[in-house]
């Protein structure tokens, strides 16, 4: 079935690659204006030579999400993606990793939200997302204390927009995944020195011996993003091959 999003404008932070890029591609597929966002122009070219509509954002830069917001203010659908690992335990978290997680993990969806919202209420409703994990708000998570603690803010943030503005249309959802087998997920595997050992120990912790491919991901986003989810809002989306529940 292909045309669930058509007649909708969908922006995406994060864009470039991992599970924003399969989701720019998803929704597009499914007849959506997207607008993606990141600032690896390098990705986003490759997007652009594939006929989508690119924009350098960095989700830090207010300034620079309110012009977006003013640029395209007939955004139906906001898809929240940008995010960064923070390692280590609480020990290890300095004042500088503390602040910049919570701007980057956090502070961006308020940022993102808040400009949008306006434009969203004036078009009579819209679907945001957010992308959460269920490390932090789900379960807790060995040496992921930055990240487990901004995602379970996003979660907050979430409900808290759904909260204030169902009456108005506009629905707010979190995506929780598990472990998906994006580029800087690799990345991180490799860092340990001996990434075929990590990536088997890691699967071998998944019930469904596997990762989620960014792909699977990016449907359930075209899910949240069309009007089948109509009634579906303030929830968290867990997506993580049974991790948190077997
Ligand atoms: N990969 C996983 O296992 C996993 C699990 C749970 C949640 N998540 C979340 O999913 C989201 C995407 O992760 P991924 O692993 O698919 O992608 P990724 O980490 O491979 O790519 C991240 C993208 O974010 C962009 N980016 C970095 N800083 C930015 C900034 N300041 N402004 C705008 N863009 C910026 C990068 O250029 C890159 O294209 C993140 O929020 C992440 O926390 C990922």
């Amino acid at each position: 079935m292909a045309g669930r999003l058509a007649g909708k404008t969908v922006l995406v932070t994060a864009a470039g690659q991992g599970i924003g890029r399969a989701a720019v591609l998803a929704m597009a597929a499914e007849g959506a204006e997207v607008i993606a966002t990141d600032i690896n122009d390098r990705a986003l070219a490759e997007l652009a030579a594939g006929g989508i509509a690119t924009r350098h954002l960095n989700v830090r830069d207010a300034a620079a999400i309110l012009a977006l917001a003013a640029e395209f203010p007939a955004t139906n659908v906001l898809f929240n993606c940008a995010g960064l690992p923070g390692g280590g335990t609480i020990l290890d978290c300095s004042d500088e990793d503390w602040s910049f997680g919570l701007d980057v993990n956090l502070g961006s969806m308020f940022r993102m939200c808040r400009a949008f919202l306006p434009g969203m209420i004036a078009l009579g409703g819209g679907s945001v997302i957010n992308m959460a994990s269920v490390a932090g708000p789900v379960t807790g998570a060995q040496a992921q204390f930055g990240f487990c603690a901004t995602k379970a803010g996003v979660v907050g943030l979430t409900r808290s927009v759904a909260a204030d503005f169902a009456g108005r249309g506009i629905r707010c959802n979190a995506v929780c995944p598990g472990i998906v087998a994006s580029p800087s997920h690799e990345a991180r595997l490799k860092a340990g020195g001996d990434f075929a050992s990590a990536l088997a120990a890691q699967e071998a912790a998944q019930p469904m011996g596997r990762a989620a491919r960014p792909e699977e991901v990016a449907q359930l986003v075209v899910w949240l993003a069309s009007d089948e989810s109509s009634y579906t809002t303030g929830t968290t989306q867990i997506i993580d091959g049974g991790w948190s529940n077997l």
